[in-house]
């Protein structure tokens, strides 16, 4: 096995590994250890069946829950509630998967949750002729990057994390709250296990920073936006079908470049559960989700 880099700014890929064949407790750590470490790790040429990605996404803990409060199961059928087809693909005119066309700006999953998702994993399948690339943003080296009075202005403070499903680019100002999910964490995050401090906010879903006017907050969170743009932070993804991305969604972002809406493009998307809290020493998971 292999282990080499990106890019400058984020992610590993891995070479000399077969997904289709059971893997060893030392490759299985390396691997691991290459996760905690670069953020995003690639596995190209992978040919796998949904049980064999399944099998090799749980090995990073619990697969994530496609149900969400107060909505109806996921209909999609035989693919079942943890599995989102990322698909422009459409059968009668309706889209068979989700964010099925075009450009989207930069969001880390599901952080309008109490318990955002872990860490997301996409397997190329059928792609366009040109675009649909996805760019993956270090939040660690953002964090570093931030003037320090900046740090200390934004340091302690929450941020509001909302989302209406199903939007790729932010067209308007606020989300609808009453009835979409939204939760405030720390704009600076704890990573649990590299012990790192990463910014925690997005364009597609970051609408406050707690506490502050709103003048101020929408500047500065302007402000921070355009920072994570940066290319010294980012990784852009030239997919290839068989390809294999796992993320770590504590500590990058990611966003879409554009691609045709009249080419078929499918990626078939895991969540991990994050089952650890964002605030360290916070109600874990599974109480939380007893309370
Ligand atoms: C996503 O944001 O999960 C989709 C990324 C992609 O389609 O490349």
């Amino acid at each position: 096995m292999e282990i080499v880099p990106l890019s400058d700014a984020v992610g590993v890929e891995i070479k000399g590994v077969d997904l289709r064949e059971p893997l060893d407790s030392n490759t299985l750590e390396q691997i691991e250890d290459a996760f905690n470490e670069h953020a995003i790790i690639l596995l190209r040429d992978q040919d796998i069946s949904l049980g064999q990605q399944k099998e090799f996404a749980q090995h990073f803990g619990e697969l994530g829950s496609r149900n969400r409060p107060g909505k109806k199961p996921n209909e999609l059928d035989e693919y079942g509630e943890h599995v989102m087809l990322v698909t422009n693909v459409r059968e009668k005119g309706k889209p068979i998967g989700s964010l099925p066309d075009g450009e989207m700006t930069f969001h880390a999953d599901t952080a309008y949750f109490e318990f955002p998702s872990k860490a997301t994993m996409l397997y190329a399948m059928e792609l366009t002729s040109w675009g649909g690339n996805t760019l993956f943003s270090n939040c660690y080296t953002a964090a570093e990057e931030l003037p320090e009075d900046l740090k200390r202005r934004l340091d302690g403070k929450k941020a509001m994390q909302v989302y209406e499903y199903g939007t790729t680019l932010k067209m308007k100002e606020k989300y609808d709250r009453d009835n979409f999910p939204h939760y405030a964490h720390p704009v600076f995050r704890k990573h649990p296990e590299s012990g790192r401090s990463a910014l925690f906010v997005s364009e597609l879903m970051t609408e406050e920073i707690v506490g502050l006017p709103k003048e101020e907050s929408d500047e500065i969170l302007e402000a921070l936006f355009e920072h994570q743009k940066k290319p010294e932070f980012v990784y852009e993804h030239p997919w290839k079908v068989g390809d294999l991305v796992l993320w770590d969604n504590r500590c990058t972002i990611h966003a879409r470049t554009d691609f045709p809406r009249d080419e078929r493009r499918m990626l078939r998307r895991l969540t991990i559960q994050d089952t650890k809290p964002v605030v360290e020493g916070a109600v874990p998971y599974k109480q939380a989700a007893a309370e």
